[in-house]
């Protein structure tokens, strides 16, 4: 979060949240749930995604956009609900004047959850732009030099989920496979460090067994809007007024068809292009 002037936010704005596509509505929803007054603007870049597989630059150009319209559109606090936009493009978000509201994040609640919690061995499991940007771990090491961090990219997670494979003998034999890996054996904690992994987390929650605590974002950060717009004085006060809008840059029947696994709600998605002209 940084200073932003209060002057300029407004109670009854909309929370702006933003990701790579439709993974980041299982972080919307987490927010509607912990906020019901709240109105919210959510915008999926779902014709640039997955993020996951882009190049810090081309993440940072699509991120700074976004903000700039979800500000345009009277947002007054923005969510970067994407892992991968966080760990490329949150400083440097805000650091720009043009997004003069707070910005909440995903890694940093995620990583002060892990240091609440007292954990030291640590894996992390994301996308492959997560993992090459070291974030998870440096930012750990910076509240923490004990910490242990082991973590591993597992880019067939996200088209799995997508295409609906999970809770069954596919997505099980996938999962196995990649948490094998000799590096997750004496982790205390995995942090799903992607909007996708929250569908799966029963699934590893039951391959690692009660050992090892499975911790993703979304009540983390859902939880850290609150006490940002709490402390900058910008919480919706009426009750009963929320409206939400679910925006994305390109749509697809298959989009329409997902958005509802993640938000765990029939939704309707808008086309809106923020890149045409
Ligand atoms: N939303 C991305 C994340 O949380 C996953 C999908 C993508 O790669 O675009 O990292």
């Amino acid at each position: 979060m940084q200073k932003r002037e209060n002057s300029l936010l407004k109670k009854n704005g909309p929370i702006g949240i933003f990701d790579s596509g439709i993974g980041g509505l299982t972080v919307a929803k987490a927010i509607t749930d912990l906020l019901p007054n709240e109105s919210i603007i959510y915008f999926g870049d779902t014709k640039h995604l997955p993020y996951g597989e882009k190049s810090d630059v081309a993440i940072k150009h699509y991120a700074h956009k976004i903000c700039h319209f979800l500000i345009s559109q009277g947002c007054k606090c923005i969510v970067v609900a994407c892992n991968t936009a966080a760990t490329a493009a949150y400083e440097s978000l805000a650091a720009d004047e043009l997004i003069n509201v707070p910005i909440v994040d995903v890694v940093n609640p995620l990583v002060d959850e892990v240091i609440k919690l007292g954990f030291t061995e640590v894996g992390i499991i994301a996308t492959r732009a997560t993992i090459r940007s070291d974030r998870y771990r440096e930012k750990l090491l910076s509240k923490n030099s004990k910490i242990n961090v082991k973590q591993m990219a597992t880019p067939l997670l996200v088209p799995m989920i997508e295409e609906g494979f999970y809770q069954n003998n596919i997505s099980k034999e996938i999962i196995q496979k990649y948490l094998a890996h000799s590096s997750f054996k004496d982790v205390e904690t995995l942090l799903l460090a992607c909007t996708h992994y929250p569908l799966i987390k029963d699934e590893i929650q039951a391959i690692l067994g009660n050992q090892i605590k499975v911790l993703d974002s979304t009540l983390v950060a859902a939880l850290r809007l609150k006490e940002v717009l709490k402390k900058n004085n910008i919480e919706q006060a009426n009750k009963n007024s929320s409206k939400h809008k679910f925006l994305v840059s390109d749509l697809t029947d298959s989009f329409k068809r997902t958005a509802a696994h993640f938000y765990r709600n029939e939704i309707d998605l808008e086309w809106n292009d923020i890149w045409k002209g």
